[in-house]
């Protein structure tokens, strides 16, 4: 069958690459890509809300299978959209089930009603602003403020302090920081301990985990510096062993499906939990209704099943017949980005050294490039996206820095220090 994926990251990236191995993929499209989605399909330049554009590609190319790469689309409604031609697949949830990322308070209240662990919260909007004013005064420190929409990766703030939290709080609703987005926002408590990301693949009914991975967020080695979409991955995290992923199973996912069926809210797609790992106990800290990035440039590599085939699955809702099956080394991946970033940075310059000849046991998933003439030029803040196999997440992290040391562009910047815990 033709495929039709949206996005232009490095989990789209790795998506093709992925689907590009499925036996029953026959051509494989990518709206509107990247550099590296152009070696293994073929990109078309439409953007991934442009429903009206991607509709008429669907036709013009036979696509049966859409997969939704980032967020935006799904919390429009992309599922939607499709949702009455019987002929066309599409992977991710309906407008209701990507509330789960959309809102906070959503998926708060989501939480509440089904007894899922996540932190104690409130919610505030311009209406009871002065509330929540006291709510911070009387609050423990640091204090987590979050916009209740999409805010492109910005809109969570731990505050260390109530003043800094009142200004936060003042910033997103009086000031409309995030427009409307940030007219509504959520005051939790902190968790602290170690975040891992788990991802699963729901019919809304029944689900198989695919991965997972735990993610370095911060741009400075050390986890030091301002938060970023991912600096790199590791999969599989040593903690995640047999005892604490039955919790994760038993109080988080099993009643997170329950949940979605019990409410007849649609959802065919990728469910992303966000989990701290409290001394041992998980906790919700958010769902996300795509898969991770950089995770997926780790959990595709690392899963053996046929991706295709398992979205065939999830459609028919025979997900219980699938058996999963892992990779059993381990995997890292690393992140190259440019000067600047997450703050302001340049684009347009040529990367080199993608020519070499790379390692069996590396892959170079590109995130933000594209493609002028014969040169791969940066176009993101995150660019590529290096993952290696390896027996050991030392032996894997070495790999990709050794691959990271054959490339480069003007302002390049990558940590060195990814599974620092692990090794
Ligand atoms: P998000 O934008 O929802 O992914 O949140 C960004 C980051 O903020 C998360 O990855 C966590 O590191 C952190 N975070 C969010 N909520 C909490 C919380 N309640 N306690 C501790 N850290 C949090
Ligand atoms: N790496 C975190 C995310 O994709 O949201």
């Amino acid at each position: 069958m033709n495929i039709l994926l949206l996005g232009s990251g490095g989990r789209e990236h790795a998506l093709a690459w992925k689907l590009r191995q499925s036996s029953l993929c026959k051509n494989l499209f990518i709206a509107p890509g990247n550099a590296g989605t152009a070696t293994v399909g073929t990109n078309i330049n439409i953007g991934v809300n442009d429903f009206a554009a991607i509709e008429k590609a669907v036709t013009e190319h036979e696509i049966k299978l859409i997969v939704v790469g980032p967020e935006e689309p799904l919390v429009n409604g992309v599922y939607d959209h499709f949702k009455n031609n019987k002929n066309i697949i599409v992977v991710g949830p309906s407008k209701n089930g990507a509330q789960l990322e959309g809102s906070k308070a959503f998926s708060k209240h989501f939480m509440q009603r089904h007894n899922i662990p996540t932190a104690g919260y409130a919610e505030f909007t311009r209406e009871n602003f002065e509330e929540g004013k006291q709510y911070i005064r009387n609050h423990s420190l640091p204090i987590v403020l979050k916009a209740d929409g999409l805010a492109a990766g910005k809109g969570v703030v731990i505050a260390p302090t109530q003043e800094e939290a009142l200004s936060t709080f003042e910033e997103m609703i009086i000031n409309e920081q995030f427009g409307k987005a940030s007219s509504k926002v959520v005051i939790e408590e902190f968790l602290q301990g170690i975040e891992v990301s788990v991802f699963a693949l729901t019919d809304g009914n029944d689900y198989k985990i695919i991965g997972h991975a735990k993610d370095y967020k911060r741009i400075g080695e050390g986890d030091t510096g301002l938060n970023t979409g991912g600096m790199g991955c590791v999969t599989p995290v040593p903690f995640m062993d047999n005892a604490f992923m039955k919790k994760v199973e038993e109080k988080i996912i099993r009643p997170t499906i329950n949940g979605l069926h019990q409410e007849n809210i649609e959802y065919y797609g990728f469910v992303f939990f966000g989990l701290m790992n409290c001394s041992g106990e998980p906790y919700v800290i958010e769902y996300n209704c795509r898969m991770g990035d950089p995770e997926t440039e780790v959990v595709m590599p690392r899963l053996k099943n046929d991706l295709a085939e398992l979205f065939l699955a999830m459609h028919k809702g025979r997900l219980d017949e699938v058996n999963i099956e892992y990779d059993e080394r381990s995997i890292a991946t690393i992140v190259a980005v440019s000067g600047g970033y997450p703050g302001d940075y340049e684009k347009n310059k040529q990367i080199s050294g993608l020519s070499n000849k790379q390692p069996a046991d590396s892959i170079i998933f590109h995130a933000g490039t594209k493609l002028e003439a014969d040169s791969v030029l940066t176009n993101g803040g995150r660019v590529l996206a290096v993952t290696s196999y390896g027996n050991s997440i030392t032996e894997a992290v070495e790999r990709s820095k050794e691959v990271l040391s054959g490339l480069s562009f003007e302002g390049m910047n990558y940590r060195k220090d990814i599974g620092y815990e692990f090794r």
